[in-house]
């Protein structure tokens, strides 16, 4: 007897068809099982779960569509052929609706019987095999969706880690393009200026009228206010005079709040500091590392004169000093965002607009980095990065 391995029940309540069928079947080489109600017939389809059922529709008790129903819904990948009686066609409609794979009208011929049955099992193979293949597919589609949302975040954060690259080149390149116009520039103006202020004060000297000395008094301050840009100017462009010194951070900034601790208190601004870390003294020009300071601080009050919070954070990682000094004013537009560091971008009607651009040419001397970290109707925080080790 060859075996096939396959499993099938037969389910019908006369012993005649479960005997006579259980040998056809057997001698095929299929391991058959069979029940004689359709109670106990669903019993044995939930242990050995076979492949195919052949199932009685006329039966007492559990009738046979309903037993169909049963198997159909439990256990999709059991498959199932329904015996009917001579003349029940339209029954058998209604059982193929229900899910049975086919239909035998009893008596039956044995050879149609097997070919019936091999046939519905082909077909049952084709089927799984296909939902097996559908399943895969769906499968594979989740995990190609998977990556291709990986893909895209990394592609996202490679534009933005290229983006801000590039922006830094661009500032680079502005403060470079400044260095070399506005050095000289300075320079040249200043000289005429140092006559101007020369000739003024021989011309002063023989003044008595007071209205006259008045016109005079305010030429002066013009030509400071003049010598003033050009100072900050230069300043922004290239290195002056400088003296390299161990420099404590947590007291130069000490130090620059000192200076404005008139203003901070006129105008109400609560001054928080939270120092984490004290970092240890670097190498630098104390007045340039001040600048910093002076610079930011400055930005930060005039944001806040009527009142708010100017908080310094202190901090270093080992490698690098984290200064972050952050107000409570009205934030930065983010349409200026990328505008804040050119040389001669303002919003103040007084403003020369190179406060930033001479902090951003003190942080690139000394190898760190500058950002605006936070910037929202809240308030703004910058923050600034300085190597420990400048070299
Ligand atoms: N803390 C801040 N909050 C809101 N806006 C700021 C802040 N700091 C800078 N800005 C914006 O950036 C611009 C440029 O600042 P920057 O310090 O370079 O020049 P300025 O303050 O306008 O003039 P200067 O510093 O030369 O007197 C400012 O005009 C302002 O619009
Ligand atoms: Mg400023």
């Amino acid at each position: 007897m060859r075996k096939n391995g396959r499993n099938v029940l037969i389910i019908d309540d006369e012993k005649v068809i479960l005997d006579l069928t259980s040998i056809i079947l057997k001698n095929r080489g299929y391991n058959v099982y069979t029940a004689a109600d359709g109670v106990a017939g669903l019993g044995i389809v939930e242990t050995v779960q076979p492949e195919l059922v052949l199932l009685d529709y006329m039966m007492p008790g559990m009738d046979g569509l309903t037993a169909l129903r049963e198997i159909r819904k439990c256990f999709p990948d059991t498959y199932v052929i329904m015996f009917t009686g001579k003349g029940s066609e339209e029954i058998a409609v209604e059982l193929m609706k229900a899910g049975a794979s086919d239909y035998i009208l009893k008596p039956f011929n044995n050879q149609d019987l097997a070919d019936r049955i091999e046939n519905v099992l082909k077909i049952r193979d084709v089927e799984l095999a296909n939902r097996e293949l559908l399943r895969e597919r769906e499968r594979l589609l989740a995990e190609i969706e998977t990556w291709n949302r990986e893909l895209e975040a990394r592609v996202q954060e490679k534009t933005e880690a290229l983006q801000k690259a590039q922006a830094e080149i661009v500032q680079s390149e502005k403060l470079a393009t400044l260095g070399y116009l506005s050095a000289g520039m300075a320079h040249e103006i200043r000289n005429p200026l140092n006559s101007i202020t020369l000739f003024l004060q021989l011309i002063k000297s023989g003044i008595e009228d007071s209205e006259k000395l008045e016109y005079i008094d305010k030429i002066f301050k013009e030509i400071d206010r003049i010598d003033g840009i050009l100072r900050k100017l230069l300043a922004a462009s290239k290195r002056p005079k400088f003296e390299i010194r161990n420099v404590q951070i947590d007291q130069v900034i000490e130090a620059t709040l000192e200076v404005f601790r008139p203003q901070t208190e006129l105008h109400k601004i609560l001054v928080e500091r939270d120092y984490h870390r004290v970092p240890p003294a670097i190498q630098a020009d104390p007045s340039e590392i001040e600048q910093i300071f002076t610079n930011l601080f400055l930005n930060a009050i005039h944001e806040m004169l009527n009142g708010g919070t100017l908080r310094i954070q202190l901090d270093h990682d080992g490698r690098d000093i984290v200064i972050r000094v952050a107000d409570t004013g009205k934030g930065i537009p983010p349409e200026h965002l990328a505008n804040i560091f050119d040389p001669f971008f303002t919003t103040k009607s007084i403003g020369t607009g190179l406060g930033l651009s001479v902090v951003l040419r003190i942080v690139k001397t000394y190898q760190g980095k500058i950002e605006v970290e936070k910037s929202n109707s809240q308030g703004t925080t910058f923050c600034v990065r300085l190597p420990m080790q400048t070299g």
